[in-house]
């Protein structure tokens, strides 16, 4: 009986010192690695803020270029005429509009005017998302 209980004691001792042991044996690599493991899934990104690897648009801007609005949101009028839009490209067409003067031309491009539907249907788009796809379309009409 007596020996038993030693015994068991003993067995116990070990296994504490076995997980003591375990707990302290992480090499540094390990530890990296466990580390890396435990990081929260998705990172906090403030606006503005380019440490997470995209930068977060500011202020309601959806984020994307000027050709990508372009190519979702203008091109089935603008590259086409449809409706009467003033193709991109035709340069005649873009300088009899530009004697309204920019400020005008941005402002019906955001707030839309006859056909031309407000924003061209870009709702996540900022005014400046607005005013940079008139100046990319300008610049590829002169
Ligand atoms: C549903 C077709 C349609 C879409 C989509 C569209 N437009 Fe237009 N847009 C027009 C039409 C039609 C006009 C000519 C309106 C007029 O002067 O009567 C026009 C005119 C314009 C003008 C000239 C405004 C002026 O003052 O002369 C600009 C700038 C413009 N669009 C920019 C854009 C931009 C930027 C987009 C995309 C974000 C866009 N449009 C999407 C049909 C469209």
């Amino acid at each position: 009986m007596k020996i038993v209980k030693s015994g068991t004691i003993k067995l116990i001792g070990l296994l504490l010192l076995g997980v003591t042991l375990s707990v302290h044996g992480f090499s540094d690599r390990q530890r990296a690695d466990i580390e890396e493991r435990i990081q929260p899934a998705g990172a906090v990104c403030l606006q503005g803020d380019s440490s997470c690897g995209v930068t977060v648009a500011a202020a309601g801007g959806s984020g994307k270029s000027a050709d990508d609005i372009y190519n979702t949101n203008c091109m089935a009028c603008h590259a086409t005429g449809a409706a009467g839009a003033p193709k991109m490209g035709d340069v005649a067409a873009w300088t009899g509009r530009m004697d309204k003067g920019i400020d005008q031309i941005y402002a019906n491009a955001i707030n839309g005017i006859n056909a031309m539907p407000a924003k061209g249907l870009c709702m996540s788009c900022s005014d400046d998302d607005v005013k940079s796809v008139v100046d990319y379309i300008l610049d590829n009409s002169k």
